[in-house]
């Protein structure tokens, strides 16, 4: 990584802008200890000055989810001996306000997909109970393709996640937790139903949960195993008991959520991180990572690697880095690397020379065009046909359209359509740029964010592999004697 940032650094410096030097540092992941360049300073000596940091390599002692594999004890007493519920009472007695507080200095970003601030997030809760209760639910249904992080905290770490909706519903004011999984979590929520068992037994749930006086109950609700139950106000409504279609918004949830009631839903990892950040302080959670990027995040790594992983890391670890240590590199070597999803299916596609210097944060994936998304890492080598992989994942988008809004409905029905024809190479070469509008239409104009996850995709494919598009439509019509126009 040294190496590499080096290598950067130099090539920017060659611009001999300082703006773009400093612009372009930050960006890299390279903080320099910026002490006072002087103007005669060579740019070698800038260099030697800079001080490196370098993010990854996350170390034992940082690591929140110690059972992450499931080799110890899964339940209470070898949660307890990792360090969960240890004097949650202490923390339910600091108060909502200062579990807030903790948790915005920590700088957390919701880990469920869009990276919004949750401190600030659970804040948006009424401050006082207007007679009606407060809920708080968890997100575990995990549909986003690639992601496979959630379900290892659910079966291995469960008392994380139910600490968790303790403390974070202490901040909400919350009555009671709903954790919503996908039904096919058949297992996970064996074990999140037995380890909410085990916990009420204990005193650590209930009327007096913990010993606190504050009440609190979880229930575990499975759902059917539809994507789009995973949107907020979708997963309200199957809550509810209704067809799980997405609300329109205002109301927020935090207004008018279950049930009417205020409601914040957030991400398993999101909220089972908590408790240890506020056991060990916000600056330990904010020290890791960039700024606004802050603290160690699940990368669910698949595709075309030796060894697909889930693994805990710094925020910020370089993508190849993430690559080359834990999953053993691509396969056929970094050089065979065609292009990578960084944050789920949603996210659009990067070529391998944005891969090749991109870290894996919600800023640096925002500034290459694409995100962390739920950080979920899908490789393809130069092996894998590109515009067949997206044509997949329009199937999958068609498919899981609820049909509420025509943009959507139609929308992601005539892209699948035309991304199978672009897969053959039986397509004009304008339907390109028609492909490219029809999302850009979508975009902005559904209710909510499946429009923007079928669109995404394809804009990534057209902006980085229209070449090879533009080839497989030309051979097709070589091949069939036809006018590419
Ligand atoms: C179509 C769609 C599917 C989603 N699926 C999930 C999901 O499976 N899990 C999840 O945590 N968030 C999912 N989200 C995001 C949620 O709507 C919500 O933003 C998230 O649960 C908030 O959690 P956070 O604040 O902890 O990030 C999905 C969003 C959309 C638009
Ligand atoms: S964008 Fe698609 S999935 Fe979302 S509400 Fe509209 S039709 Fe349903």
């Amino acid at each position: 990584m040294l190496k590499h940032s080096i290598k950067t650094f130099s090539k920017l410096i060659n611009n001999n802008s300082s703006n773009i030097l400093n612009n372009a540092t930050t960006s890299i992941g390279v903080k320099s200890s910026i002490v006072n360049y002087s103007s005669t300073a060579t740019a070698q000596q800038q260099v030697a000055q800079a001080e490196v940091k370098v993010y990854g390599g996350l170390k034992d002692k940082d690591r929140i989810f110690t059972n992450l594999y499931g080799e110890h004890d899964v339940f209470l007493k070898g949660a307890m001996a990792r360090g969960d519920w240890y004097r949650t009472k202490d923390l339910i007695d600091k108060g909502k306000d200062w579990i807030l507080k903790e948790i915005m200095a920590s700088g957390l970003r919701g880990r469920g997909g869009a990276g919004f601030p949750s401190g600030l997030k659970w804040s948006f809760m009424p401050k006082q109970s207007r007679g009606r209760p407060h809920y708080l639910v968890i997100n575990a249904d995990e549909g986003e393709p690639g992601t496979c992080k959630d379900r290892e905290i659910m079966r291995h770490d469960p008392h994380k996640l139910i600490e968790g909706c303790l403390v974070a519903g202490v901040a909400m004011k919350a009555c009671a937790a709903y954790i919503y999984i996908r039904g096919e979590f058949h297992h996970e929520a064996k074990v999140l139903e037995q380890a909410i068992d085990e916990a009420y037994k204990a005193g650590l749930l209930g009327d007096n949960a913990c010993g606190s006086g504050y009440k609190f109950d979880v229930y575990v609700h499975r759902g059917a195993g539809a994507y789009i139950c995973g949107e907020e106000t979708a997963l309200i409504e199957s809550l509810e008991g209704k067809q799980g279609k997405p609300r329109l918004k205002p109301p927020f949830p935090a207004g008018a959520g279950l049930y009417g009631c205020p409601t914040t839903v957030t991400n398993v990892e999101t909220v089972a991180v908590a408790p240890t950040i506020l056991r060990r302080g916000s600056s330990w959670f904010a020290g890791m990572g960039r700024p606004k990027n802050s603290g160690t995040k699940l990368y669910c790594i698949s595709g075309h690697v030796n060894n697909p992983c889930t693994v805990e890391e710094e925020m910020s670890i370089p993508l190849r880095e993430l690559i080359d240590k834990h999953c053993g590199g691509v396969i056929g070597g970094w050089d065979n690397l065609q292009a990578i999803i960084p944050g789920g299916s949603s996210t659009p596609v990067i070529p391998k020379y944005i891969c090749d210097d991109v870290l894996m944060d919600f800023d640096d994936l925002r500034r290459v065009k694409s995100g962390l998304g739920t950080a979920a890492v899908i490789v393809m080598n130069k092996q894998s046909d590109m515009i067949a992989n997206i044509a997949r994942l329009s199937k999958f988008y068609k498919h899981e359209s609820c049909g509420q809004c025509t943009p959507c409905r139609e929308g992601s029905g005539w892209t699948w359509d035309i991304m199978e024809r672009m897969v053959t190479g039986d397509a004009k070469l304008d339907e390109i740029d028609m492909l490219y509008e029809l999302t850009k239409q979508v975009e902005g104009h559904t209710i909510c964010a499946l429009g923007e996850a079928f669109s995404w995709p394809i804009q990534g494919l057209i902006s980085h592999f229209r070449p090879e598009m533009e080839d497989r439509i030309k051979q097709f019509q070589t091949n069939t004697k036809q006018s590419p126009f």
